[in-house]
């Protein structure tokens, strides 16, 4: 089932892209693959993500990378790699939010682990919340899924807003069915209240959430 367009066509193309202080977010390109392949695979990275197996090849990576910007192109994701700014282009991270078939936006991203603790995800995760929420108006919440071992995960998403609404599981294509900490974003600040009553409330089917780094 294709996934109804929420973005509009402004983002469409691959001319689009999201600026952060040290950081050009840019559509995925083929070429991509060979910075990515250095690092998505290795296990410490690809078991934190849902959808990329450990060992992944070049040629599974330019089938994530035709997905994504098909994606990006049908209005239902925004989907990029992380490039510092300047004269080097090279992907250094991928970041991004896609629908779901339910309807539920979800946020993934990983980065190479040569440059994890520069804060360098927070300023991307911070930058692409604020536009997914300018938009698209109508959008209410942007969710998202770690493994609960995944401290520095979960401190990114902590820094961006994102608020823990308890405990669930999702089935993963590699991986089987994963223990997950759920998280969401609000487009306004929860109150309190909102918060323990989401904390409280049945464990639901994994449907629409998912682990950080499907984008
Ligand atoms: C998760 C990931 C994207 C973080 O990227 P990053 O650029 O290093 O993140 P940031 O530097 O913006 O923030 C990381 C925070 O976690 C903290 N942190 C990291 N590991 C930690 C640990 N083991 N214990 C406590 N804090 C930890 C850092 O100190 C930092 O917090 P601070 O700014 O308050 O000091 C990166 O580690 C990664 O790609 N991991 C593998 C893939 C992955 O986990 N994807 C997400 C799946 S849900």
């Amino acid at each position: 089932m294709t996934a109804p367009a929420i973005f509009p066509s402004l983002t469409r193309d691959e001319v689009f892209r999201l600026e952060t202080p040290r950081l050009w977010l840019r559509w995925p390109t083929m070429a991509d693959a060979q910075s990515l392949r250095h690092w998505v695979g290795k296990p410490d990275v690809a078991t934190m993500t849902s959808s990329f197996p450990v060992g992944i090849s070049v040629n599974q990576l330019h089938e994530r990378i035709a997905e994504v910007r098909a994606a990006n192109a049908d209005g239902c994701a925004l989907g990029f790699v992380l490039t510092h700014q300047g004269d080097d282009d090279s992907a250094i991270g991928m970041v991004g939010v896609s629908l779901r078939a339910n309807g539920a936006l979800a946020l993934g991203y990983h980065l190479h682990p040569a440059l994890w603790g520069q804060g360098l995800m927070t300023e991307a995760v911070k930058r692409l919340v604020n536009a997914a929420f300018a938009l698209t108006p109508e959008l209410d919440d942007i969710e998202a899924s770690v493994r609960p071992d995944n401290i520095g995960s979960r401190r990114v998403l902590e820094k961006c807003g994102f608020a823990s609404v308890g405990l669930g599981e999702l089935l993963s294509p590699h991986y089987g069915r994963v223990a997950v900490k759920r998280y969401v974003r609000l487009r306004s600040e929860p109150s309190p209240l909102a918060l323990a009553a989401a904390r409280h409330a049945p464990t639901a089917p994994p449907l629409g959430f998912q682990l950080c780094g499907l984008v």
